[in-house]
């Protein structure tokens, strides 16, 4: 096994010992089965290739000071891929069959968790993909549905540190009643040219306005957005984001600590009103938001320089439960034995 730094880990790809695959073949699904190689054989017309018939998901597993390692909302993600399932017409993966992976991909694995100390996790990436052939656009005939895992740190390199996000008026990543909803491929792709600008500019991430009206916040590339103003936790409703799970957490524990907590739409007026602004994901866990630029109007919105009250104490009572440090009183995480 490669050495790692674990305290100094980016978010990339790394490989890892094992991964865990599974076929859907003549209408029911295979056993798991468990492969060495990072490599897949597949079909030259199979759907995923050519039409996007592709869902993935993100989780992670954390090792904690009991040296006990503890999976985050595992049922939720499965769940979601399953949603996903409907949203683009894969076979359904049952969320049983999907946990026993997971777990078996981690147990495999082990040596690559981070220790606690690193504040690193073990990021688990499942997939689903039509890999049966098709050349007139309809779902494949069999699918494949995979788990890699591998130890990762914070996606915005400056980690719990503010980050700098930008609005381009001129790009979509989700149509109003399209597939942004769901956590499949070709939203990411969709996102890939406006990223890339964002990045070249310092940005760490595009913020998204809704793209019918392009009046309200939807979210970021990589994770849903939130403001803080007035003891309220306000996050965007909207049929073209994704449902994030992070997001679902921190709603819950936002208002265990008093705060109001507001699921709506967010018109962009309201930026300037924030006292403190997110993005949130597994991947990006609590990135605060020092400046939002609006590349259209060359406009700037400013927030802290360093992360709010309300952005760390969230983070820290997120990050106790998934590290197993405070009780973990909602059910969320599961020990892997
Ligand atoms: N929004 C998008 C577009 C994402 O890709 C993600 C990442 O999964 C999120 C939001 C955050 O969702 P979750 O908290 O479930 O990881
Ligand atoms: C995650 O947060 O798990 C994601 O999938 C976000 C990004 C890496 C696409």
């Amino acid at each position: 096994m490669e050495s790692f730094d674990w305290k100094s880990l980016g978010f990339g790809y790394r490989k890892t010992d094992y991964n865990v695959r599974c076929y859907w073949r003549n209408g029911e699904w295979g056993e798991l089965e468990i492969s060495s190689s990072e490599t897949i054989n597949l079909h030259i017309a199979a759907t995923a290739l050519h039409y996007g018939q592709e869902a993935f998901e993100g989780l992670k597993a954390f090792k904690g000071k009991d040296g006990k390692v503890r999976i985050f909302r595992m049922d939720e993600n499965a769940k979601r891929m399953q949603d996903s399932s409907d949203g683009i017409l894969l076979a359904k993966l049952p969320v049983e069959k999907f946990q026993e992976a997971v777990r078996i991909a981690i147990k495999m694995n082990k040596q690559y968790i981070p220790p606690y100390e690193s504040g690193a996790s073990l990021y688990i990436r499942p997939l689903l993909i039509g890999s049966g052939p098709q050349i007139g656009v309809k779902p494949a005939d069999e699918y494949l549905f995979m788990v890699f895992v591998m130890p990762v740190g914070p996606y915005f390199p400056q980690g719990f540190m503010p980050t700098d996000l930008v609005i381009m008026r001129g790009y979509d990543r989700a149509a109003p009643q399209g597939t942004g909803k769901y956590k499949v491929g070709g939203n990411y792709a969709a996102s890939l040219v406006e990223g890339k600008k964002a990045k070249h500019g310092g940005f760490s991430a595009v913020l998204y306005l809704d793209s019918k009206e392009k009046k309200y916040l939807d979210e970021c590339g990589p994770a849903n957005f939130f403001g803080i103003k007035n003891n309220t936790y306000i996050t965007p409703l909207s049929d073209s984001i994704l449902p994030s799970i992070t997001n679902k957490s921190l709603m819950v524990l936002a208002e265990e600590m008093g705060l109001k907590v507001e699921r709506r739409k967010v018109p962009y007026e309201e930026l300037p009103e924030f006292e403190e602004v997110g993005a949130c994901g597994t991947a990006a866990v609590i990135s605060p938001i020092k400046r939002i630029y609006d590349a259209d109007l060359d406009k700037e919105f400013l927030y802290g320089e360093k992360p709010g009250i309300w952005s760390t104490k969230l983070y820290n009572k997120l990050r106790a439960i998934q590290y197993g440090d405070e009780p973990d009183k909602y059910g969320w995480t599961e020990i892997v034995e």
